[in-house]
């Protein structure tokens, strides 16, 4: 699919995102090993998210979607910690290392073997990250060349360990905390700086035995999760692309209601605010363990800066739109420390240069980052998506700056975490 982009001259209105990709999963993962039905509003719509129903469907999750109040409200048919079933079929986690990852933690304690993939990107996605510490715990898993996709888990007893994590990584953080729901003893996870924590906080919300101090997380095997309603937060992931089209039109003013501003995820709010954003929180609230609030944002002249060390970790998924907006702003940016975006659904490192470079703007490539200067205009172009969610949506908000309509090729990739965008 080839989506055409005019220019904008400006963004107005009050717009709402998808439930938070990230909390999605893990309530729907949590909830189908936890005692009872959950009923979850707000669920992500993203494909990713539907590719962890799907999975736990295999297993013998049952769910179901209704409309409460204009609403979709899933439930979940929580089967207990001991009673998923083996999967007739390779479970098939299509574009969502989310998935295959987090999910492989809860795999490695069954008492069955499961194999599982997912589509051409994912199956060039490094898993020896999550092979490594589930090894450690007492499980057997193959893979192809050792470290890809598809997956072979062979389940089984599991003990606790302590894993101090060696890139930071919420994903491998939660697939080593859902193996020790099942461990004997208590599973203790450091990580070397802080990353998203909704795994932890679902834990404590569906009554697992768990501490949380800052870059520690203790959890004691064996007690069981509690069924509950549980409320998902817009995505702030995915906000970020409206924040950054209202920055860089004129005249902009957009409110974006029911943003989740959990702390670890807010680091984006923090940059965009030291480089001279406009962006005001109107009112927060908690549900469920997490900050939900709505944020106003105008057209703003951005500075620009330097993103490195723990800030990049923080906020690596928006990178791609920061790139963009690096390009407009006054001194340019330079992002640092993110060797891992070579690893993401795209080597977004390339994908982001490629389609600058296209949109005539100068960038430079490092192993681990982009130099972008500043004061650059986007030309008319031809976008290539990739077949990656955040680069089809961050490009698709710089034509909205371009001196001219531009194309987005493939831009379907969007309906990986934002069918509506
Ligand atoms: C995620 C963690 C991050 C992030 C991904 C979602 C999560 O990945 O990039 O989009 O939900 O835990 P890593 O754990 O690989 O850093």
């Amino acid at each position: 699919m080839i989506e055409e982009i005019s220019p904008s001259r400006g963004v107005h209105g009050v717009v709402s995102v998808p439930g938070d990709k990230s909390i999605s999963h893990r309530y729907a993962m949590l909830t189908s090993i936890a005692e009872g039905d959950s009923h979850i509003r707000n669920f992500s719509t993203g494909a990713d998210c539907h590719s962890t129903l799907a999975c736990m469907g295999q297993l013998g999750v049952k769910h179901s979607f209704a409309d409460e109040d204009g609403v979709q409200t899933l439930t979940v048919h929580g089967l207990g910690m001991h009673a998923l079933k083996a999967a007739a079929d390779t479970l098939d986690a299509g574009n969502s290392g989310s998935t295959i990852r987090m999910l492989s933690g809860i795999l490695a304690a069954q008492p069955f073997t499961t194999s599982l993939t997912g589509d051409e990107s994912l199956v060039k996605r490094p898993m020896k990250r999550i092979m490594a510490p589930l090894a450690q715990m007492g499980a057997r898993i193959e893979a192809t060349d050792g470290q890809f996709p598809p997956l072979t888990i062979h389940g089984g007893p599991l003990k606790a360990i302590h894993y101090k994590l060696p890139v930071a990584s919420a994903q491998v953080k939660s697939c080593v905390l859902l193996a020790g729901l099942y461990a004997d003893g208590e599973t203790v996870v450091e990580e070397p700086v802080v990353t998203r924590d909704h795994t932890e906080i679902a834990l404590r919300e569906l009554g697992a035995d768990i501490t949380l101090t800052p870059r520690l997380v203790k959890l004691s095997g064996g007690a069981p999760l509690k069924a509950r309603d549980l409320i998902v937060p817009g995505d702030i992931s995915s906000a970020a692309f409206f924040l950054v089209a209202a920055l860089i039109t004129p005249d902009s003013d957009l409110t974006i209601r029911n943003v989740g501003l959990n702390p670890t995820r807010t680091a984006l709010l923090d940059v965009l605010g030291m480089m001279g954003a406009q962006i005001k929180l109107l009112h927060v609230e908690e549900a469920n363990g997490e900050l939900i609030g709505n944020l106003q944002v105008k057209s703003s002249r951005i500075k620009g800066g330097v993103i490195e060390g723990a800030t990049t970790a923080a906020l690596i998924d928006e990178i791609p739109i920061l790139s963009v907006l690096g390009a407009v702003s006054q001194q340019g940016l330079i992002v640092r420390d993110a060797a891992e975006l070579r690893v993401k659904e795209t080597d977004r490192i390339e994908t982001i240069a490629s389609n600058l470079r296209a949109m005539g703007v100068s960038v430079t490539t490092l192993v681990d980052g982009l130099e972008i200067p500043g004061g650059q205009t986007f030309k008319p172009a031809e976008i290539q998506s990739y077949g990656d969610h955040r680069i089809a949506m961050a490009f698709s908000v710089a034509a909205l700056a371009a001196q001219g309509a531009c194309h987005i090729h493939d831009a379907k990739a969007a309906s990986v975490s934002f069918p509506e965008f």
